[in-house]
């Protein structure tokens, strides 16, 4: 099982402006912001999803950027696995490598689990090129996970193979 304590958790990169940080009950307005930005409305987490990832023991929220916040990703510790359970970027902020500096981080951060894994719609491009770029790899198929012709797929990477995958041109955020 990994340490989710917040003493634990390794601050990769760190960044005068932009740095990675464990979120708390006191980010939840400037998340909801975030996921409304970065959403569609259908798409969006209740107010109740983002409370449970805060609060609840095996749950884990990093967010990076203040005002707006400009990323964050959610982590669910299962077993051995770490699940992402969500990753949003504010639109303004998007292919700047703000997802990967996140995704660095929660990897970095659980260096003792076996996997990573992960559930996304298959016609979400940017997420499945994002994963990718990782080397995550698809393992099972869901059909109409998310509603008739909307497929999920499973994909998943081993910890230990992972080597940081560079953060590049986080200094050129522009939100
Ligand atoms: C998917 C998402 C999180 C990516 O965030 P991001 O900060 O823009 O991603 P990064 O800048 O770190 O991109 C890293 C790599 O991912 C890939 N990538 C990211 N966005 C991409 C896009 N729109 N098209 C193609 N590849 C993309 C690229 O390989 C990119 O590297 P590059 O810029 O050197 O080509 C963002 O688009 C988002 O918030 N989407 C809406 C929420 C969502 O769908 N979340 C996933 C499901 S929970």
């Amino acid at each position: 099982m990994t340490d989710l304590s917040e003493a634990s958790w390794p601050m990769a990169q760190p960044r005068s402006d932009n740095s990675v940080r464990a979120a708390t009950v006191a980010d939840l307005a400037a998340l909801l912001e975030l996921e409304r930005a970065g959403f569609p409305v259908l798409e969006q987490w209740s107010e109740q999803s983002w409370r449970s990832e805060l609060t609840e023991p095996a749950l884990q929220v990093l967010i990076i950027g203040t005002d707006p916040l400009l990323g964050a990703i959610a982590l669910r510790i299962a077993g051995d696995d770490v699940e992402l359970d969500r990753i949003v970027v504010h639109p303004r902020a998007r292919r700047s490598g703000i997802a990967r500096t996140l995704i660095n981080n929660a990897l970095d951060g659980h260096r003792a689990a076996e996997k990573m894994i992960l559930e996304v719609w298959t016609g979400n491009a940017a997420a499945i090129a994002l994963y990718r770029s990782f080397g995550f790899t698809e393992l099972i198929n869901r059909r109409d996970y998310y509603g008739p012709g909307r497929d999920a797929v499973i994909m998943s990477l081993p910890i230990q193979d992972h080597r940081r995958v560079q953060d590049h041109r986080a200094g050129e955020v522009r939100a």
